[in-house]
């Protein structure tokens, strides 16, 4: 029985299928390449090419693969980009969420583990986010994502399939021997960004306001590494495989850091200056957004290995370095 990837040549699919193959597991890959890169994509995966969308696309490679589970990431996610084609998300995101539960229940797939996130909170009603809290997205990136966990709940309810949803908190780093990283085109994410001003590439960083109700009044967001995210997805999976209900964890380090935080801890970790001033707000962007990922460790038994956003940063450097021009340089 194969593992599938919805979206294994993006940034965090493409970590996920490393940690797969490196826990012998058997691996396809569907990804449509529309921001993936087909060098990401570990070599022992079986890759097709096609859209979550394409109903007839997800038959073909359902009857030839024999599939287990299924891992989800093919998904947009940047949130300033929703803001301005929310129809873009509720159709790739929602939409093909739908098509794949219809063709996963026709052909007896039973379970599901799926990217959700952070941003299906909008601005928390506690400073640490559990699980249980209120879900009231303020873009429609975290809207779109809370239509596929509701999705998700009611195929559950009427036709059995099981599901996991990982809510993640700000996804950070790269494989540790740097063979693959995070590159996307435009780069919109803070940490990448950081490290192109930190290479030579981008002049300098903008910190998208100061005036936001935080300590030093820039965003504050939670960094778990891309690895950990990757192991937390094996042990959902373990999780339904071992019969267990459906159900919803936070992945985060349940440490908040702050633009200018991240920006400092980045000068450390690689010894440059890293030019950077304030800018204006960026639109959906909430104050701050801290797990309490107390509920993964407990009932998935996850233990993420780095602790600390400096490792983090250094795991991103060490790719960015290697890799200067992302994955054309591969
Ligand atoms: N930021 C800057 N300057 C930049 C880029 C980002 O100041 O050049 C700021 C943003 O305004 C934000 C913070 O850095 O306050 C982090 O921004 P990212 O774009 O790196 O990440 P987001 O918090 O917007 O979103 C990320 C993922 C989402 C996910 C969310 C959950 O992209 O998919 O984390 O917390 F939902």
């Amino acid at each position: 029985m194969a593992v599938l990837v919805l979206g294994g040549a993006g940034y965090i699919g493409s970590h996920m299928v490393k940690r797969l193959v490196e826990q012998g597991e058997d691996v396809v890959v569907i990804d449509n390449l529309v921001t993936g890169h087909p060098n990401a994509i570990a070599k022992e995966a079986r890759f097709y090419q096609g859209d979550v969308r394409d109903r007839a696309f997800l038959d073909q490679v359902f009857e030839k693969e024999t599939i287990d589970t299924v891992i989800h990431f093919a998904a947009f996610s940047i949130v300033p980009e929703s803001m301005k084609d929310p129809l873009k998300y509720f159709d790739n995101n929602t939409g093909g969420v739908i098509t794949l539960l219809e063709a996963m229940h026709d052909h007896g797939i039973k379970r599901i583990v799926f990217s959700s996130t952070a941003a299906t909170y909008g601005n928390p009603e506690h400073e640490t986010i559990k699980e249980s809290d209120r879900q009231d997205p303020i873009n429609p990136y975290g809207e779109s994502k809370l239509m596929m966990e509701k999705i998700m709940h009611w195929a559950d309810v009427a036709y059995g399939i099981k599901f996991v949803a990982l809510r993640y908190f700000n996804v950070a780093g790269a494989a540790e021997d740097g063979t693959i990283g995070e590159d996307h085109h435009p780069e919109t994410h803070l940490i990448p960004i950081v490290l192109q001003v930190a290479l030579g590439k981008r002049p300098e960083l903008q910190i998208y306001g100061d005036d936001y109700q935080t300590p030093d009044g820039s965003n504050v967001r939670d960094y778990v590494h891309v690895m950990d995210l990757a192991d937390a997805h094996i042990l959902a999976m373990k999780y339904l495989q071992a019969g267990h209900d459906s159900n919803a964890f936070n992945l985060g380090s349940s440490t908040g850091f702050s633009v200018k935080q991240i920006v400092e801890a980045a000068r450390e970790a690689t010894g440059e200056t890293i030019p950077a001033k304030v800018a204006p707000r960026r639109p959906g962007d909430p104050d701050t957004l801290v797990a309490q990922s107390d509920k993964a460790r407990e009932i998935l038994h996850w233990q993420p290995k780095y602790d600390d956003v400096h490792q983090i940063i250094k795991t991103a450097w060490n790719w960015t370095q290697k890799h200067p021009n992302g994955f054309e340089d591969k």
